[in-house]
């Protein structure tokens, strides 16, 4: 018998990666275009196994109409999990998996893309030179060769980002509470703590979970321990930063420039195309009139390699379910 998934917050790259990997034609596949949230939980009826993204939510009311359901697979196509409650899962014995890896130079190419869109202002030159203004006031950058940039986490995808920049002849920094001493040596990577991480770089890119600790990680305190003119750059996960002080320090100047590819309240929001409508967060909409602000909408991810590693490890631990096999290693969270 087939098992029946049903996949939310589904976009058509999803349906192509997903149907194209391995053993997807043993899937009874059922593709929702809405995200998973206490109302659109009755979607899931009759399938065996859940499928969700970034942004759907799986709180404790979510996580129990699905195990009313019977469902018993709550398959994360993603890295993060902040977004389920782990110990209501672990509760209902509903098993959680997730994709403990996939391509990440995906995410730490998409740092340096938008570092450098942000730092030579390619984004402002795009926009000019369509209206033929070729003047180039204003878009002054700096050299990457030789600045410092920081690292905050050196787990795959940091690592990846702090080899690409000592690429460029940055001097590069990194804090982690479990320090990978032998690949700093070999990638000429040096420790520090987090407070001289702040105080020395030119750039600051996070690379951490999102989790009680994490939550804020970048807030006033942190925003003022940083070298003036700073540029900050998150893939992360939204809530590493506190918005309002970001704000506050963009518009003092204490911070140089920011490139975010998440934000804290962008569940609802990213993903979807509100161009018809009236935004009605008022802090994403300040950050947008930032010259020097660079938002892209959750996209870090998207290469075919990590779309086709992301449906590699979905659809074999769908299969798991339904044989009996192990789950792919590394995926269980619960
Ligand atoms: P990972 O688990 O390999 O590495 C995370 C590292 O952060 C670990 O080395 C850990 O020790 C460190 N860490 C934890 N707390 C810390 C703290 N307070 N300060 C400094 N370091 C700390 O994770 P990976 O694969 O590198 O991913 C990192 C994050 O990137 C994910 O948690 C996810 O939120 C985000 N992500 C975003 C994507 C996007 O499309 N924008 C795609 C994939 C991941």
């Amino acid at each position: 018998m087939k098992t029946t998934v049903a996949v939310y917050d589904a976009k058509p790259f999803d349906r192509a990666s997903l149907t194209a990997a391995e053993g997807a034609e043993n899937i009874d596949w059922r593709f929702l275009e809405f995200r998973l949230d206490p109302n659109a939980a009755h979607a899931a009826v009759d399938a065996q196994a859940v499928c969700v993204f970034v942004n759907d939510c799986a709180n404790r009311a979510v996580l129990e109409k699905l195990a009313e359901f019977d469902v018993r697979l709550l398959a994360l196509r993603c890295t993060g999990f902040n977004n389920v409650d782990l110990e209501a899962a672990k509760e209902l014995g509903l098993t959680v998996t997730r994709v403990p890896v996939y391509s990440p130079y995906a995410v730490a190419e998409h740092v340096v893309a938008l570092l450098l869109a942000l730092n030579r202002k390619i984004h402002r030159a795009f926009n000019r030179v369509r209206e033929l203004n070729f003047s180039l006031n204003g878009l002054v950058g700096f050299d990457l060769y030789g600045k410092t940039a920081g690292i905050v986490g050196t787990g795959k995808i940091g690592r990846i980002t702090a080899q690409i920049l000592r690429g460029f002849g940055m001097r590069v920094l990194a804090y982690d509470p479990y320090p990978s001493p032998e690949w700093a040596q070999q990638h000429g990577v040096e420790y520090v703590d987090a407070g001289a991480l702040a105080a020395a770089s030119d750039i600051v890119s996070l690379h951490v979970p999102l989790t009680p600790d994490t939550k804020y990680l970048i807030r006033r305190e942190t925003l003022a321990s940083m070298k003036r003119g700073a540029i900050i750059i998150n893939v992360s996960r939204g809530a590493l930063i506190d918005t309002t002080d970001l704000i506050e320090a963009l518009k003092s100047g204490q911070i140089g420039g920011v490139g975010l590819d998440v934000y804290e309240e962008e569940e609802g929001i990213f993903f979807e195309d509100l161009s018809g409508q009236v935004l009605q967060d008022d802090e994403l909409a300040r950050l947008l009139t930032f010259p020097n602000v660079l938002i892209t909408s959750h996209q870090a991810f998207l290469t075919q390699e990590a779309l086709a590693d992301i449906a590699r490890t979905t659809v074999a631990n769908l299969r798991a379910l339904a044989d009996g096999s192990p789950f792919v290693e590394g995926s269980v969270l619960t």
